[in-house]
């Protein structure tokens, strides 16, 4: 399973990339805001500043919801960097710019996706990557991890090579249900992350070795 830190904060990437498993970098507009990122050039050098940290796929998300907008802002972020994957919504028009972009060879991420009717559409029309929102289906009383394997099942079941990336993950059990249930792709805060290591019976574990150990001398 490969893991992608959903955040725009760079020092936060570079956290996450020092730990040495971390594979790529999910982006949107609210991320964004959130590090006070504003006007068109300051946005393009930010996804520029997150390539230059790691060496793994970045989605950047257009804000465009007709097909010739989503088409002329994916163009211009996929020529900003190789590892560049246009983040698209799952609307028409977005999935007519995501065949687009499959024919050309730009990779897509396909997002805000809450249904595996959604996920079906996404990899039909060539998307590198479909991104389930988890959390946000567990806030509104359904079961997240639920469809990740519901999409898992329907890509078995005909082979897309589209790669499920969960996302709104809010935890670090979301993170192992969604290994279990077979996402290729987890995009995580840090704070989940980190939530992985943690274990009592380690740190007991560890206390008592490093006790014992002053007992070699
Ligand atoms: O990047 C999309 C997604 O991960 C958003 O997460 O926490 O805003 O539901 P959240």
């Amino acid at each position: 399973m490969k893991f992608f830190i959903d955040t725009a904060n760079l020092e936060q990437i570079k956290e996450a990339e020092a730990l040495g498993v971390l594979d790529g970098v999910t982006t949107n507009p609210s991320l964004m805001a959130k590090e006070g990122i504003k006007g068109e050039a300051a946005v393009l050098k930010h996804y520029v500043d997150i390539c230059n940290i790691v060496d793994g796929p970045v989605s950047a998300e257009v804000l465009s919801t007709d097909f010739d907008g989503i088409v002329r802002e994916g163009e211009a972020l996929a020529k900003l960097h190789k590892n560049i994957v246009v983040k698209v919504p799952m609307i028409k028009e977005g999935i007519k710019a995501i065949k687009y972009f499959s024919d050309k060879g730009i990779k897509t991420n396909c997002t805000l996706v809450f249904s595996a009717g959604q996920a079906l559409l996404a990899a039909k029309a060539g998307a590198t990557m479909v991104s389930p929102f988890i959390g946000r289906i567990d806030d509104s009383n359904w079961d997240g991890v639920q469809l990740i394997e519901q999409i898992v099942q329907v890509y078995e079941n005909y082979g897309f090579v589209t790669e499920i990336l969960a996302a709104s993950i809010r935890s670090p059990l979301h993170i192992v249900q969604c290994a279990e249930a077979g996402a290729d792709i987890a995009t995580c805060p840090l704070t989940s992350i980190e939530g992985l290591f943690k274990h009592p019976l380690t740190d007991i574990g560890l206390a008592k070795f490093l006790e014992d150990a002053k007992k070699m001398g």
